[in-house]
């Protein structure tokens, strides 16, 4: 079998996006008039590096979300399942619907729509070529601080050896499961904290500015100004 198909995307999109203000969950909330998520499946879809993508989406948008994804050109075979009250736990139920066959697993945020497929297909490459856990960063470009309690500056962090991480994280499809069946109620905000908690190296590299994520109001109107020049350029639909 190739390796696009030994390879499948978990696509975390279950979130409710509280900190992008009222409205629908963020994962189906509209950029240039396709909801996040149909932007990020179309990315990983792009980049063919894997054969399945499965989703995880709010219990009750099951249905919405399969019409939303039944487009022409998606080539790749789409799996949407219920997800969970944490992002871990999203992923964890999504992972309980890979087939046997897939080795590896990118999980991928709805939340980050306009991901280079380039990206994509950088972290599976990485993972299939033997690292068994791989993440995108970025360097950082505020300095860093830590502070104490009443907002005093207890030190300055050297912000060269810091990294900004963002998804597609790709894995060992092993490797992933073992490290969310062992995080049992322990909560990490990305699959590769598991992955450390459960003492394998993790690799770095070099992520794409495009990789943001949509967290605030802020990344919705920069998200928007770069598909529009997206599809000035010709580059999209
Ligand atoms: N996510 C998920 N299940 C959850 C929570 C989050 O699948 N119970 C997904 C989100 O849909 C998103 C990704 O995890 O694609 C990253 O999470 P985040 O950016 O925090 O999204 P939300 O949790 O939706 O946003 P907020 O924290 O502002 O509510
Ligand atoms: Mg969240």
């Amino acid at each position: 079998m190739t390796a696009e198909g030994r390879t499948a995307a978990i696509v975390p999109a279950a979130g409710r996006g509280e900190r992008l203000g009222p409205g629908a969950p963020k994962a189906l909330r509209l950029l240039g008039g396709a909801p996040l998520l149909v932007h990020a499946v179309r990315a990983l879809s792009a980049s063919h590096a894997v054969g399945l993508i499965v989703l995880a989406v709010p219990a009750d948008q099951i249905d919405e979300v399969r019409a939303l994804l039944d487009e022409p050109g998606l080539a790749t075979e789409i799996v949407i399942v219920a997800g969970g009250e944490t992002r871990q736990e999203s992923v964890s139920l999504a992972l309980l619907a890979l087939p046997d066959h897939i080795e590896v697993v990118l999980v991928h945020d709805a939340a980050r729509p306009l991901v280079p497929a380039e990206l994509v297909a950088a972290v599976a490459a990485a993972v299939h070529a033997g690292n068994p856990a791989v993440v995108p960063g970025m360097p950082l470009v505020d300095t860093i601080k830590r502070v104490d309690d009443e907002g005093h500056v207890v030190v300055t962090v050297d912000r060269d050896v810091l990294r900004a991480i963002q998804t597609p994280q790709g894995f060992n499809r092993r490797l992933l499961e073992s490290a969310h069946a062992r995080a049992d109620g322990g909560l990490a905000t990305d699959d590769a904290g598991l992955v450390e908690m459960a003492g394998e190296r993790v690799l770095v590299i070099s992520g794409h500015e495009e990789g943001f994520k949509v967290t605030r109001p802020i990344d919705l109107v920069l998200a928007e100004a770069l598909l529009a020049r997206r599809r000035a350029a010709g580059q999209v639909a």
